[in-house]
């Protein structure tokens, strides 16, 4: 017997997150993201991150094959950014600020921390794909503060 989806969407969502936007670019040259928390670290020798997405995700195809992509860790005044990049058929890049790094991939402004992956290896999950990346380049923003997602909404750190 294995827990129902409610009781796991409860007993999970008090594990306090933080909030990603995955991006990426495909095959013709369209930009491409969406809101992740489902990341963590996962190796330093080499350094390897994970990111797990949704089977149905719109953007599936493409994050699952493109050879590589970018993990931009959101700060708190970033919640639109997040509200955004999770809502369906809409161009999600409008009126947000971002630049190019490795590959022409879309890099989001003033993220706390962005790192460039080349993907190296994909998993089974069950609903979900596991993604591993080799990080290549890593930035980051010491006067950031992270956003948060905690019992199924947006929070702030207070510290
Ligand atoms: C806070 C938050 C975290 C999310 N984390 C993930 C995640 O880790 N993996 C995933 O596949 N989808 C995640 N999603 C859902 C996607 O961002 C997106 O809403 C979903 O894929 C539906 O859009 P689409 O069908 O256009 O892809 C998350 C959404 C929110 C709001």
């Amino acid at each position: 017997m294995s827990v129902n989806e409610e009781q796991f969407r409860s007993a999970l969502g008090r594990f306090a997150v933080g909030v990603t936007v995955v991006t990426t670019r495909s095959a013709d040259g369209g930009d491409h993201g969406m809101t992740v928390s489902a990341f963590c670290s996962l190796s330093l020798q080499p350094p390897l991150i994970l990111v797990c997405i949704d089977k149905t995700a719109s953007i599936y195809d493409i994050i699952t094959t493109a050879p590589n992509f970018a993990v931009n860790v959101l700060s708190m005044s970033q919640e639109p950014v997040a509200r955004r990049f999770s809502v369906v058929d809409i161009d999600r890049f409008e009126g947000v600020g971002f630049s190019r790094g490795r590959g022409e991939i879309p890099v989001i402004d003033d993220a706390v921390t962005v790192l460039e992956c080349r993907r190296t290896a994909s998993y089974d999950g069950g609903d979900h794909t596991i993604i591993i990346g080799e990080v290549e380049e890593a930035r980051w923003n010491d006067s950031g503060r992270p956003l948060l997602y905690y019992r199924g909404g947006y929070a702030h750190l207070e510290r």
